[in-house]
């Protein structure tokens, strides 16, 4: 077990339902802190460099459209192992496959709106975290 830090995105569907707190909630409850948060509204070119690797899935441009479409809230979570726990708390990218107890199967309305992002490595989590935060923006 290693003391981990990971990038979580509340996304537009969960901004619009008024679904921050509870989102923040499960992911407290599965061990995770937030060590970091904001709310911001991303622009296009974020959305698109974000999500670069995904530049070539037919998903692409709906998915830029989804990412802008509101506010979402950034956040660093800190835990044990806490890349692998916000997955497993994640639950699958589209909500149908989700098992029980898991943000997506509680809360995502889509395999877009699936309300949130969570890193799914240690490399991608400081690539991800460093995109949106400066290091005195997170606090321990
Ligand atoms: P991906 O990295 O595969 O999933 P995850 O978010 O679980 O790590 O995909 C990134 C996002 O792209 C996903 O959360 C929602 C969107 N997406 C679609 O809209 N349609 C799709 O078919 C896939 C695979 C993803």
């Amino acid at each position: 077990m290693a003391l981990q830090r990971t990038f979580s995105i509340i996304k537009p569907d969960a901004t619009r339902r008024n679904l921050t707190g509870a989102v923040t909630k499960m992911l407290e409850e599965a061990g995770l802190r937030v060590v970091a948060s904001k709310r911001i509204h991303m622009t296009k070119e974020q959305a698109e460099g974000f999500y670069g690797v995904h530049r070539e899935r037919p998903f692409f441009g709906d998915l830029v459209a989804f990412m802008t479409s509101g506010p979402v809230v950034v956040q660093v979570l800190e835990g044990e192992d806490a890349v692998a726990k916000n997955r497993e708390v994640m639950g699958a990218t589209n909500p149908a496959n989700a098992d029980e107890g898991t943000i997506r199967k509680a809360l995502a309305e889509s395999i877009e709106a699936n309300t949130v992002h969570g890193s799914d490595s240690l490399e991608n989590a400081k690539i991800e975290i460093d995109f949106f935060f400066k290091p005195e923006e997170i606090v321990g």
